[in-house]
């Protein structure tokens, strides 16, 4: 049976499209998708099938719209096999350090409070536009690309189009494919600017890269990604490097989607704020921010392709299949998660999230599937914001704080305005 294509149905109906499908005894909805034949399934039994690299691969997997806007062509969520945990490994390098990662935090704590001071004058701001630009600011400075102010404010934009436009027609697409072309030329430029240095400092006609195959191990993100060999032996030609040193830079500005549904949950009830202001530990900054990442809609799903004839509890998954894990349907599953719609950050206090159970940034291991390298610094920074928004007395005016499912990503229609109040006592 040919089944129709769902592209369009997908497209309207965003994040209430994939739970409201059909699925077969072995928990697979089948279906249609950009002209071919689609599964999807959820579940950490599905989650280890999916990142077994002989069961589903990724070169060629994702469309050519989403590559122009969101991850760049030739980005690391594109490869396979030896040359994938090469790239991988400049990554999971730079992203998992908890020193580093604390450094990060603390940068973003300091632009944020420079901020906060500025805000308080200028009366009504947009969070998730002002979240943005201190994320921006501060992950310039930690990357080796340090932003001025204006050029803070215009990285931000442009990465939040990016993450906008991925997966909508119209014009929020052509946003985001002109704010990838112009981030990625002017970060050409800074790797090539970097390697000249790099080579003037030694006196030779080389760039002091690394091992062959590896990373150069030390250093800010942008020598470490100049210096990066790839399986190949080469450095990654400048685009390449542009586009990772954005695969760093454009899902920290993107941050901001979670820190404005934070805000959202803290105003929703007070009671917990309240709680957390009280309670001032990082496990309960850290619950807070899984139970944010868990609640609120932000990645739909992930896919790849069928590496071969597969078979998922007796059903046939023919190779070349595209194959969709179900992250926003796994997050919201009630037997994973009692009562999956009420935000209960209490769910994790004394319960880290299962590896293969949590999966708003993908599951499996990070160091050798494609599982997001930077959710230790997602949940740093966020818990660390969640904290910071909670200490705030925040003035909100009414506004649509609706979060509408069909718009992928979706957020607070508003933004979340509000006017900081000076703390008492000030
Ligand atoms: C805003 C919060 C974030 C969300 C919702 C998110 C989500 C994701 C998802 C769903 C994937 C794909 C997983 C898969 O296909 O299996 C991914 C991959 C990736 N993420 Fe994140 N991420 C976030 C933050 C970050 C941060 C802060 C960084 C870097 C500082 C980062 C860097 C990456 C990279 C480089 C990959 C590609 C990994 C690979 O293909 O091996 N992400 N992320």
């Amino acid at each position: 049976m040919t089944l129709l294509d769902r592209t369009i149905p997908l497209l309207l109906r965003g994040y209430a499209w994939l739970p409201a499908q059909p699925r077969d005894a072995a928990g697979l909805v089948h279906t249609r998708l950009l002209g071919k034949p689609a599964v999807a399934f959820g579940g950490p039994d599905a989650v280890a099938f999916f990142y077994d690299e002989d069961h589903v691969h990724r070169q060629e997997a994702l469309p050519g719209p989403v590559l122009d806007t969101l991850f760049g062509r030739g980005a690391v969520h594109t490869l396979d096999g030896p040359p994938h945990r090469v790239r991988k490994s400049l990554f999971t390098g730079m992203l998992m350090d908890a020193e580093e990662n604390g450094r990060l935090t603390d940068l973003v704590l300091r632009h944020w409070r420079e901020q906060a001071a500025e805000w308080a004058e200028r009366g009504p701001v947009v969070l998730f536009d002002e979240a943005a630009v201190v994320l921006a600011a501060a992950v310039g400075e930690w990357a080796g690309v340090p932003l001025a102010a204006p050029l803070a404010r215009g990285t931000a934009e442009d990465c939040v189009a990016m993450v906008d436009g991925f997966a909508a027609p119209g014009p929020r697409h052509a946003r985001a494919r002109r704010a990838r072309a112009r981030q990625e030329a002017r970060l050409a430029g800074t790797v090539t600017r970097c390697r000249s240095r790099d080579t003037a400092a030694v006196g030779a006609d080389s760039v002091p890269a690394g091992r062959s195959g590896g990373q150069s191990g030390s250093g800010t993100v942008l020598e470490r990604i100049a210096r990066h060999r790839d399986a190949d032996g080469h450095l990654l030609d400048p685009h390449t490097a542009a586009v990772e040193l954005l695969n760093v830079i454009r899902p920290t500005v993107a941050l901001t989607w979670f820190v404005t549904f934070a805000a959202h949950a803290l105003h929703r009830e007070p009671a917990l704020r309240d709680e957390l202001r009280a309670a001032d530990t990082p496990a309960h900054e850290t619950a807070f921010a899984h139970e944010v990442r868990r609640f609120y809609p932000f990645a739909p799903f992930t896919a790849g392709l069928a590496a071969a004839d597969l078979d998922w509890h007796g059903r046939p998954i023919a190779k070349d299949t595209l194959v969709l894990l179900d992250l926003f349907g796994q997050n919201h599953d009630p037997e994973l998660w009692p009562d999956p719609y009420r935000f209960e950050p209490a769910r994790f206090l004394g319960h880290p999230p299962a590896r293969d159970a949590l999966v708003p940034q993908g599951g499996g291991d990070p160091r050798h599937g494609h599982r997001c390298p930077g959710e230790d610094i997602a949940v740093r920074v966020l818990a660390a914001l969640c904290t910071e928004l909670a200490r705030t007395e925040l003035r909100v005016p009414a506004q649509d704080l609706r979060i509408l499912l069909h718009r992928v990503p979706t957020r607070p229609r508003s933004g979340f305005v509000f006017t900081p109040l000076p703390a008492a006592g000030t």
